[in-house]
This record gives C-alpha cells, sequence and structure tokens, in this order.
C-alpha cells in the first residue's frame, strides 16, 4: 500500500474532544477495509479560515465542520450546495481534484434518513409536522420536511421571534406552509400531526425534560427527539407508552455523517446495530 493510497479526513470544531464523529468513520473505515483516517482537529475560530485553506497542502480529502464553524465554513468554501446555502450552515467539505472547497450540508438528509429507518411507514407528505426549537437544528429539520413535501409545518419555539424569522426566511420553498404557535400552545396544536420533533435541548442530560401533553397527538404520529444524550428522553418514553412510534437522535447523527464518509472514501455506509451499539459504548 502506498501513500497515495492512504485517506485522511476529520472534524473541524472547537472544542471538538466529546465529538462521536471519529468513532463512527472509524467504525466504518474498518468495517469496509479502506485504508484511511479520521481524526479530531480543534481549531480556534481565529485559525478556521487558514486551516481551512490548507486542507489539501495538509492532505485531507475533506472534513466535517461543528460548533462554532459551520457558518464560517459557508463563508470561506469555494462553492456551496445550494441546500447548505438555504440551510446556512456547511456541516461537510470536500477537497475537489483541483484543490478548491465544496461546501455541503448533510443534517437534513440524516434527519430524514433517521426517520425513514427508525419509524415504519413514515411518510412526510401524510401531515402536519409540529416542530419544537427554532435553532440552528430546526433550520435544517425545517428546510428537509419542506423539501420532501410536508404539508405544514407548525413551528414553536420559546423566544417566538426567532421562529417568525425563519418561517419568513423559508416561506417561498416547497410545497408546505410554516404557521408559527406560541411556545406556550405546545401541548394544543398537535391534532391531525403526522410528526412531532424536538430540537430543542430540553431533555438533553442536565437540561430540564420536554414539557409536554401528549393527548391530542393523533395515535399515528411519529415522535423524534434530536436529542440523544440521553438516548430515551422524557419525551420518547412517555410518547412510547402512549403507543407512538418513536425515533431517537442517535441516528440522525450517524445517518448525516454518511454523504462525507461516502464523498471522502468512496463508499457509502450503512448504519447498523453494531455501530449503534459501538458509538454507545463511549457514551458517558
Ligand atoms: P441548535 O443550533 O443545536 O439548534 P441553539 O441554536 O442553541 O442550538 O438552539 C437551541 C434551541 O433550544 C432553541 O430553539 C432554544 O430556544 P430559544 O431560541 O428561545 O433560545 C431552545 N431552548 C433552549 N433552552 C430552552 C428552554 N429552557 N425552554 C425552551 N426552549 C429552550
Amino acid at each position: 500500500m502506498t501513500k497515495a493510497d492512504f485517506i485522511q479526513a476529520g472534524v473541524m470544531g472547537w472544542p471538538v474532544g466529546h465529538s462521536l464523529s471519529p468513532r463512527v468513520h472509524g467504525f466504518w473505515l474498518k468495517e469496509l477495509a479502506i485504508n484511511g483516517d479520521y481524526i479530531r482537529l480543534p481549531v480556534e475560530p481565529e485559525h478556521f479560515v487558514n486551516t481551512l485553506r490548507s486542507l489539501k497542502d495538509d492532505g485531507f480529502a475533506g472534513c466535517n465542520v461543528t460548533v462554532p464553524h459551520k457558518e464560517a465554513a459557508l463563508k470561506n468554501v469555494d462553492e456551496v450546495h445550494p441546500l447548505a446555502a438555504r440551510i446556512g450552515a456547511v456541516n461537510t467539505i470536500k477537497v475537489r481534484e483541483d484543490g478548491s472547497l465544496y461546501g455541503f450540508n448533510t443534517d437534513g438528509f440524516g434527519f430524514l434518513e433517521n426517520l425513514y429507518a427508525g419509524a415504519n411507514g413514515f411518510d412526510p407528505k401524510s401531515g402536519p409536522a409540529v416542530i419544537l426549537g427554532a435553532g440552528g437544528a430546526a433550520r435544517a429539520v425545517v428546510v428537509s420536511l419542506l423539501d420532501a413535501g410536508t404539508p405544514e409545518i407548525r413551528l414553536l419555539n420559546r423566544t417566538r421571534a426567532r421562529a417568525e424569522d425563519l418561517a419568513r426566511e423559508f416561506a417561498g420553498f416547497g410545497a408546505g406552509k410554516i404557521i408559527v404557535e406560541d411556545w406556550g400552545r405546545r401541548s394544543d396544536c398537535l391534532q391531525d400531526a403526522a410528526l412531532l420533533t424536538n430540537t430543542t435541548t430540553l431533555g438533553m442530560q442536565g437540561q430540564r425534560p420536554l414539557e409536554i401533553a401528549l393527548k391530542a397527538l393523533p395515535q399515528a404520529a411519529v415522535v423524534n427527539d434530536i436529542v440523544y444524550a440521553p438516548l430515551q428522553t422524557d419525551l420518547l418514553a412517555r410518547a412510547k407508552s402512549q403507543g407512538h412510534q418513536v425515533v431517537d437522535g442517535l441516528g440522525m447523527l450517524l445517518h448525516q455523517a454518511r454523504p462525507g464518509f461516502e464523498a471522502w472514501f468512496g463508499q457509502m455506509p450503512a448504519v447498523s446495530e453494531a455501530l449503534r451499539a459501538y458509538v454507545l459504548a463511549e457514551q458517558p
């Protein structure tokens, strides 16, 4: 095996110590017997652009970008995929043959693929989606649902103005419409919904649980949390006990990693139970 066969990628963030991505890609590299590596790249904000620009000279096929660099990545790559431009963030970069940097965003892909894999018969077109939160994760969720043909998105955020900004920004995209509701109405706007997704940090380890009554949610609705630590949030536990199909947040993280792996290492990897178990073994 020559040095030229070796493919290197990584994740840039600050801090990046608790990123699960090295474990995910490391699993696939081994599973597919690819001669490559995926490493942590702790990069302070002031060094981000220079590090980005030297990716090719440093021998990288590309990288993932995480907090706090996702917006800076959007501004500093040579070409941005239109979906990443709409989401407003780049989380995956490919160094092309000519050395130019191509930025895309795989969060929406990960979100939808996770639902398709985790909820039997899930169809985003089948009814309204209730989305809690209006941060970076919500942007990817809303864009991907609009693209997938969700007829109506009910968007609720503690800070209502953020939800309104997001609704205004995406008003012209997709066939569906976005309706902003007050955060206080979250238990009351679940009627007819096909999906409930929590994109807030509520329910995360060390945070308060998400308070919401699920009585008005149709039995067939899928309940999804993008929080993955803990894996089974209070929301998911309650939804499950009330007979809903539930989909946890770990799958979104695993599925969003797939297109990057394919771009750098040349094969589309799969999300398996073995991968989930391997990644979970490192969870605190
Ligand atoms: P991310 O980019 O991961 O989505 P973020 O931009 O910090 O993270 O967004 C976190 C989300 O959790 C926001 O929707 C936030 O609501 P605000 O916009 O009002 O801040 C929501 N959130 C965080 N703590 C919350 C709490 N205690 N109650 C309700 N919502 C909360």
